[in-house]
């Protein structure tokens, strides 16, 4: 018997006047999985995350959630899913309950669930301390955290976070990953957008790297790594004017030069590090190859904006 995907994708395109930002992508998310989208930024991720939503109509291609049409069946689709959007929109002039509670009015939650799940959300997001205070009392963090909470107040199937820890310092982006590896543990299925790779290995079981509306690969974390790069990495920096003298014919590795930095990716890099070990003035940092280099591979290393 074949699962059916929470979220299916064929062919989808998005234009706005005359530019196409979604260029026919396919994409197709099983239920209980963390889904990732990665991109520079102008790479369509979130108006793709927002035509899922129903919040975006398509152009062209079909889109099913849940099963359902997308075109047809957007309000029926939202009231099952949780959205975290790109930037936090709670209203300022509430409270931390407050801000729960009215939105837990959109979904018609009974009251006595509504509190308990208030209660309850607000534990898990580590705020119950701050249940009765402004919202402009906040932290960058906190503040993503309610966000968080808010999007499971009708205890959605579906989460779609939007950049969900872009900004936060590395204590909050820890907790939100541990909170997103709970909720994905407890049966429901994730899509995130990140440009941040180490996020994305963390937490996503499958995603797609896009780039100018298009996806360029799509694969679990280790196998998009395993499939585009070699499996280690020999940073040299400030070494870029010494590069060809260091890399002559002894040394079998591919090599980019970013600024003063050479990467070296290769199979081995034994005879390498025996070469440059103990060079003045040389520092190295030898890695196994991550998502990051896979990422720049196919994306450019050019500035995006
Ligand atoms: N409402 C809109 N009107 C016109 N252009 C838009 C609109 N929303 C997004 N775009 C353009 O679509 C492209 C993709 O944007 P977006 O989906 O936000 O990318 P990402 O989330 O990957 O950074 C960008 O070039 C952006 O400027
Ligand atoms: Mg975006």
């Amino acid at each position: 018997m074949s699962i059916e995907p929470v979220v299916e994708a064929r062919g989808l395109i998005k234009r706005f006047k005359d530019e196409t930002v979604v260029k026919g992508i396919e994409f197709s998310v099983p239920p209980a999985k963390c889904f990732g989208f990665l991109g520079p930024n102008g790479a369509g991720k979130t108006t793709t995350l927002r035509m899922i939503l129903g919040q975006s109509p398509l152009d062209a291609g079909d889109l099913h959630v849940f099963g359902l049409p997308v075109r047809s069946r957007g309000s029926e689709i939202r009231q099952r899913a949780g959205v975290v959007p790109q930037i936090d929109n709670l209203d300022p002039d509430f409270t931390v309950v407050e801000n729960l509670r009215i939105y837990g009015s959109y979904f018609n939650v009974p009251k006595p669930t509504l509190d308990r799940r208030i209660k309850e959300l607000l534990e898990f997001v580590e705020l119950a301390d701050r249940a009765d205070k402004k919202i402009t009392t906040l932290s960058g963090g906190m503040q993503r955290r309610l966000t968080i909470a808010r999007a499971l107040i009708n205890d959605p199937e579906l989460i779609v976070l939007d950049e969900p820890t872009t900004g936060l310092d590395p204590q909050a982006r820890h907790m939100v990953w541990a909170r997103l590896r709970s909720l994905r543990q407890s049966g429901k299925t994730l899509l995130l957008t990140s440009h941040y790779m180490e996020e994305a290995e963390r937490l996503c079981d499958d995603l797609v790297i896009m780039d100018h509306g298009k996806i360029l690969d799509q694969g679990p974390p280790r196998a998009l790594v395993k499939r585009h790069v070699e499996p280690e990495v020999v940073e040299l920096r400030g070494a870029a004017d010494r590069a060809a003298e260091m890399l002559d014919g002894s040394v079998d590795c591919r090599t980019e030069i970013v600024g003063d930095t050479v990467y070296c990716y290769t199979h081995n890099a034994r005879p390498l590090i025996q070469k440059i070990d103990g060079v003045d003035d040389l520092v190295f940092l030898h890695r196994p190859a991550n998502l990051e280099d896979v990422f720049m591979k196919l994306t450019g290393r050019e500035l995006k904006d």
